[in-house]
C-alpha cells in the first residue's frame, strides 16, 4: 500500500496574530502538489487554531500541538481532545521531545495521550527520538522502540497515526540528520512495527522525519525509501515551507 507523503509544520510557541495572518497568506498563495500527492498539516499555538482553521486554504489541515490525556474537567491550563474535535481540528501532535524533556512527559503518559486522542476521533502525529547522549551511547533504537512500544501497547488501529522520528540533537540546531542516519532509524522503526504490531501496519504507517529540515536538505531526505515526509519546526514559519512541501514530487 502506498504511503502518501506527509508534511507537517509545527509552529511551536511562536507568532502574533499579525505574523500568523502573514504565514497563512504565504501558504494560501503557494503552488504545491495536489492532495493526492501530499498531505499538509500545520500546527499553530492553541490560541490561533480558530483563526488558522478559518483562513487557511482547504487543502491544508490543522493540528493542535498537544491535548490532555483524558476527558476534560478540572485540569487548569489544559485543552481536551473533545475541545479539538468540537472545533473540527482533525490532528494533534503528541509526545514532542520539548514536552517530554521540559514537562516530564513519560513514554507511558504519551502512550495514554495517543490512545485517548485516537479514541475521540483525532488523528495523531506521535513523536519519538533520541538525545545526543543516547545516540552516542548506541541506544538510539532502544529509546525509539521503547517510546513506540508505549504507544503500541495501547493502540490497535494505526490508520490515524503518523510517527515523527525527531532526533533531539537535530531539533532547532541546524544539525540535520544525514539522509543515511534518518533512513537507518526509519527502516529499523518499520522493522520494529513489523515484528511487534503487524506487517500491514509496518507497510502502511507513515514515518516522517523532523529536525532542522530546510528547503536545502529536504529533497535528499525525501528520497530515502522509508522517509515518508517531515515534521518541520523553524522553516515552517517561513516561505521555505512551500519548497519543503514540493519535496513530495
Ligand atoms: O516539530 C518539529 C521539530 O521539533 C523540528 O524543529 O525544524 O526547528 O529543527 P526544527
Amino acid at each position: 500500500m502506498g504511503r502518501k507523503f506527509f508534511v507537517g509544520g509545527n509552529w511551536k510557541c511562536n507568532g502574533t496574530s499579525d505574523e500568523i495572518k502573514k504565514i497563512i497568506s504565504t501558504l494560501n498563495a503557494g503552488q504545491v502538489p495536489s492532495q493526492d500527492v501530499v498531505e499538509v498539516v500545520v500546527s499553530p499555538p492553541f490560541v490561533f487554531l480558530p483563526l488558522v482553521k478559518n483562513e487557511l486554504r482547504p487543502d491544508f489541515h490543522v493540528a493542535a500541538q498537544n491535548c490532555w490525556v483524558k476527558k476534560g474537567g478540572a485540569f487548569t491550563g489544559e485543552v481536551s481532545a473533545e475541545m479539538l474535535v468540537n472545533l473540527s481540528i482533525p490532528w494533534v501532535i503528541l509526545g514532542h521531545s520539548e514536552r517530554r524533556a521540559l514537562l516530564g512527559e513519560s513514554n507511558e503518559f504519551v502512550g495514554d495521550k495517543v490512545a485517548y486522542a485516537l479514541s475521540q476521533g483525532l488523528k495523531v502525529i506521535a513523536c519519538v527520538g533520541e538525545t545526543l547522549e543516547q545516540r552516542e551511547s548506541g541506544s538510539t533504537m532502544d529509546v525509539v522502540a521503547a517510546q513506540t512500544k508505549a504507544i503500541a501497547d495501547l493502540v490497535k488501529d494505526w490508520t490515524n497515526v503518523v510517527i515523527a522520528y525527531e532526533p533531539v540533537w537535530a531539533i532547532g540546531t541546524g544539525k540535520v540528520a544525514t539522509p543515511a542516519q534518518a533512513q537507518e532509524v526509519h527502516a529499523e522503526l518499520r522493522k520494529w512495527l513489523q515484528a511487534n504490531v503487524s506487517a500491514e501496519v509496518a507497510a502502511s504507517t507513515r514515518i516522517i522525519y523532523g529536525g532542522s529540515v530546510s528547503g536545502a536538505n529536504c529533497k535528499e531526505l525525501a528520497g530515502q525509501p522509508d522517509v515518508d515526509g517531515f515534521l518541520v519546526g523553524g522553516a515552517s514559519l517561513k516561505p521555505e515551507f512551500i519548497d519543503i512541501i514540493k519535496a513530495a514530487e
